[in-house]
């Protein structure tokens, strides 16, 4: 495996594998790499010559208040991991390589309804620095294929549109979301849960799960599924920012043309915000009385 810490280094080292007719599979991540990551890169593999994983924290992506400086970086256990998976490449560049004129003017990709709601209303500019960022990283990487976990499905979903509106030549792949036997996605941020908190984390899923079997056993009162899913987390200990059902493909209201459900959820422990989701395919040919399995 080897580390690129700069664009300049990393171009020329790409373009010879693209000379040689290699495939090129891109997994972006903030390092501090676990399982779910691990699976990104497994699956990655199976689709191209050539794995390409980059490991940069994002200033952009971070509000004010956010976690930036505590961010985990562990580049060496990283490393590790990656070239026991097989990793052709680590692209490591610093701050100053991926914003070389500062962060104040930098040009943002917004990507505007997707972006704007759930964790785009609460954490303002969030997603534009997600954007921008993967926009950046995909014009110095330019893979044929760029992989993104569905536990962040709003950013699959913003990224995917992002790729279409602006005639990016990447396919996008998805990959389901990889958890802890209890139930609980894997995640960077688990590691800040303290040990009562991290009992209690699984409680997400269950809740996201119970409104999904519901909504799948034909119950349609969004409303009432959402503030009992709501204050069973309350109860449990999380201060939630959102529990909603929505259509899957605008991650607006449900409709009657919905042909597929997300539920999705972010809620604290403490200082330690989690989010999670689950799906449901609707059955195009009976009400919301029958509704298929789309697990
Ligand atoms: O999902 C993440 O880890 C980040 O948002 C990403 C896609 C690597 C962009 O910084």
């Amino acid at each position: 495996m080897r580390t690129y810490n700069s664009t300049a280094a990393l171009k020329p080292a790409l373009a010879a594998f693209r000379g040689q007719a290699q495939t090129i599979a891109f997994v972006p991540t903030m390092g501090n790499l676990h399982e779910g990551h691990l699976d990104l890169v497994r699956k990655a593999r199976t689709l191209c010559d050539i794995v390409v994983v980059s490991v940069f924290v994002n200033p952009l992506q971070f509000g004010p208040n956010e976690d930036l400086d505590a961010y985990p970086r562990t580049l060496l256990a990283d490393k590790e991991k990656l070239f026991a998976e097989g990793v052709q490449v680590l692209f490591a560049p610093g701050v100053n390589d991926v914003y070389p004129q500062g962060m104040d003017a930098q040009t943002l990709v917004h990507v505007p309804e997707l972006g704007d709601t759930l964790c785009g209303s609460r954490r303002p500019g969030h997603f534009d620095g997600v954007t921008t960022v993967v926009s950046k990283l995909f014009n110095m990487v330019q893979p044929d294929v760029a992989l993104f976990g569905e536990k962040d499905f709003q950013q699959l979903s913003i990224v995917r549109k992002m790729v279409t509106d602006l005639c990016m030549p990447i396919e996008i792949i998805g990959v389901v979301t990889t958890r802890d036997e209890d139930g609980l996605a894997k995640s960077s941020r688990n590691g800040y849960l303290s040990l009562q908190h991290r009992r209690i984390a699984p409680t997400l899923n269950q809740t996201l799960n119970e409104c999904r079997e519901a909504i799948a056993c034909g119950f349609d009162n969004f409303l009432q599924l959402e503030s009992h899913a709501r204050l069973r987390l309350l109860q449990a200990g999380f201060e939630t920012d959102y529990f909603t059902v929505r259509d899957a493909r605008t991650l607006k209201a449900v409709t009657d043309s919905t042909e597929e459900v997300a539920i999705l959820a972010a809620a604290r422990l403490g200082e330690t915000r989690l989010i999670d989701n689950v799906r449901l395919v609707l059955n195009p040919i009976s009400d919301w009385g029958m509704l298929a399995d789309g697990r």
